[in-house]
């Protein structure tokens, strides 16, 4: 994570700076900094914090310098504080990273023992003295060449030099990396989002990779310094999508969104003049794949889980979960015709990628779910289905959430179909249902009022638990890590049959417990459930479907019901009240609800 930015021009580039790194807030908020080349100096301000404080500092109004390098942080080694803040400096080099050092504990005792003197607690460090040390003598070139052959772990690096004013060096391994073409300027950056105001014309880096940019021209260089030619990318750019509207949050623009991104997926994906599915062009017939294996991390680990469900019931193939970062260090057994589908809403996860990276290296077939279509993820798989939700900022995900269910929902009826594990007149009955579902998400969205009363419950308690079983089960896991993100309040998603083997052990007089029971195949075993923690003493919050059936259960503390659908899509709408009490629980506290404290929206290291 932690998010870079670089610009070599003819005019001054510190505030175009500031307002990149703003853009790239989503990838750090612990702590900003900027250091610019001018009058033969390296002249470096850091801050804690966001980024307005770092803009607040009469200093960096006042700054000079034509070429600058900046850096927003998400800490890693050391306190998030301005000594910690990147860029970290030498009287030669000043330098801005992402990800993390591994050896940098045996390195710094090498430089300390060369007289090197370190100023933070960050693994950075070592790559700002090292270059200092090698450009004793190296020139600039060789001595970074010379640097990034002695670091263990993962970076993207951005680089200048007091006595090479015309110049920034930018390095990549594992943490990705953009150049940027501008007129009469060259940028670089973290990921396309910050460039993106400035330019559509993008470069990136490959693993191993490291380029001079210069105002006029920028050479990319291999890990053994041999020039290098890259592909220049044009990127469709849409720059209201940075607007909040007239909403507080983004979070609650990118909720209410939600009906209208559903409809553009179904749009992109549904044929309907052959009432199909126009996922044609599948680079592997359906006799090739026998197992799907679903992998993701956060959010995106819990739309995996979610379609599990869905293939299970909907084709016959083997189903699998991984979390990007057990499934990469695990002993994984590739089977060939297994389809490997990774989830991802920025497609730079680092967990994700590394899993995906090997299923390339072991020749599988590798699918992704992504947002950004731009992304490394997306880059590397085989085969990319977006999830055209435009542009998602709050940090905790929610119309990317419901993107992601719905493609991989189409997914698996697709090869469901394909593979006939269910009829024709199924799979259209089930498409019907499916171009309705953005109405009946709109209308739950209205459920609003008696939500905001009901989060002041949860405000007050010490903890929250959330239970489902099948199709609901990993909507709790995500109504709850929503809680968690954005309440700093205890939550803990389980399979509500699961709750008499431990956990019913927490519910105590007045906890509050939201328990997901639509009207499906498990109703009647949830309701039991129900009853055993509200015996307990549980404030129990039912989430249910409407039905003309009644609710056979005393002792109900809320019921909020959305509205009807068939089985497979209820767990979308069950969805809706579940974000909205975290959002508005997170509101009541006052807490910042599109950046909550210690997270960040893309998580480029391990
Ligand atoms: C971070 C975000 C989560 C997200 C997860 C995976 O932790 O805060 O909201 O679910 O990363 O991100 P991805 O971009 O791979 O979906």
């Amino acid at each position: 994570m932690c998010g870079i930015i670089g610009i070599n021009s003819s005019k001054p580039v510190s505030s175009t700076i500031i307002n990149s790194l703003k853009k790239l807030e989503y990838r750090g908020y612990d702590s900003a900094g900027i250091a610019t080349l001018s009058k033969g100096e390296i002249n470096e301000i850091k801050s804690e914090g966001r980024v307005d404080n770092l803009e607040k500092n009469s200093l960096v109004q006042s700054m000079e310098g034509t070429i600058g390098i900046g850096h927003v942080r998400w800490a890693t080694h050391g306190l998030p504080n301005s000594i910690n803040a990147h860029p970290h400096s030498s009287q030669n080099v000043s330098v801005v990273h992402n990800g993390i050092i591994e050896n940098s504990t045996l390195l710094k005792k090498f430089l300390v023992g060369k007289g090197h003197k370190f100023k933070s607690q960050t693994d950075t460090e070592v790559i700002v003295h090292l270059i200092t040390e090698n450009l004793k003598t190296e020139n600039v070139v060789n001595s970074v060449k010379k640097t990034l052959k002695a670091l263990h772990g993962s970076f993207a690096l951005g680089i200048i030099f007091k006595d090479e004013p015309n110049l920034i060096v930018g390095a990549r391994r594992g943490s990705p990396l953009a150049v940027g073409y501008g007129p009469n300027e060259n940028y670089l950056g973290s990921d396309s989002y910050a460039l993106k105001s400035m330019t559509n014309k993008i470069t990136y880096l490959n693993d191993g990779e490291f380029c001079i940019v210069k105002k006029d021209h920028v050479e990319f260089f291999d890990e053994e310094g041999t020039k290098v030619n890259k592909k220049v990318l044009e990127l469709s750019s849409e720059e209201n999508k940075y607007d909040k509207g007239d909403y507080k949050h983004f979070m609650a623009k990118e909720i209410e969104e939600q009906p209208t991104t559903l409809k553009n997926g179904i749009n992109e994906y549904i044929d309907k003049t052959n009432n199909d599915i126009n996922i044609y062009n599948l680079p592997w017939k359906k006799d090739e794949i026998s197992s799907v294996t679903l992998i993701g991390c956060g959010t995106a680990y819990h739309s995996c889980l979610m379609a599990k469900y869905w293939f299970e019931h909907l084709t016959s193939l083997d189903v699998n979960v991984d979390i990007a970062s057990e499934f990469r260090y695990r002993k994984n057994r590739f089977k060939k015709e297994t389809l490997y589908v990774f989830v991802s809403q920025s497609g730079e996860t680092a967990d994700t990628y590394a899993a995906l990276d090997l299923c390339n290296k072991n020749r599988m077939k590798t699918c992704s779910v992504v947002n950004v279509i731009e992304s490394s993820i997306a880059r590397d798989s085989k085969f990319v289905l977006p999830i055209h939700c435009g542009t998602e900022i709050g940090v905790a995900s929610t119309k990317a959430f419901l993107g992601q269910i719905l493609i991989l929902y189409i997914l698996a009826l697709k090869l469901g179909l394909l593979r006939d594990d269910i009829s024709k007149n199924l799979f259209v009955k089930k498409l019907k249902d499916l171009t309705k579902l953005p109405d009946l998400v709109k209308k739950t969205l209205m459920t609003d009022n008696k939500i905001q009363s009901i989060s002041s419950t949860f405000n007050d308690a010490k903890g929250s638990m959330f239970l489902g079983r099948g199709f609901s089960f990993p909507i709790a896991l995500e109504g709850a890590l929503k809680l968690k993100e954005l309440s700093y309040i205890h939550a803990e998603g389980y399979p509500a049959g699961e709750m008499k083997h431990g956990p019913l052990a927490l519910i105590e007089e007045g906890m509050p417990v939201v328990v997901l029971a639509p009207r499906d195949d498990y109703y009647k075993k949830t309701i039991s459930n129900m009853q055993e923690v509200i015996a307990r003493g549980a404030k129990v919050l039912l989430i249910t479907n409407k039905s003309k059936d009644e609710i056979f259960s005393e002792n109900i503390w809320e019921t909020i019901e959305v509205e009807t659908t068939n089985e497979d899509l209820l767990p979308f709408l069950l969805t809706i009240p579940l974000q909205k009490l975290a959002y508005y629980s997170a509101l009541k506290k006052g807490y910042d609800i599109d950046k909550p404290r210690n997270l960040a929206k893309s998580v480029t290291v391990e």
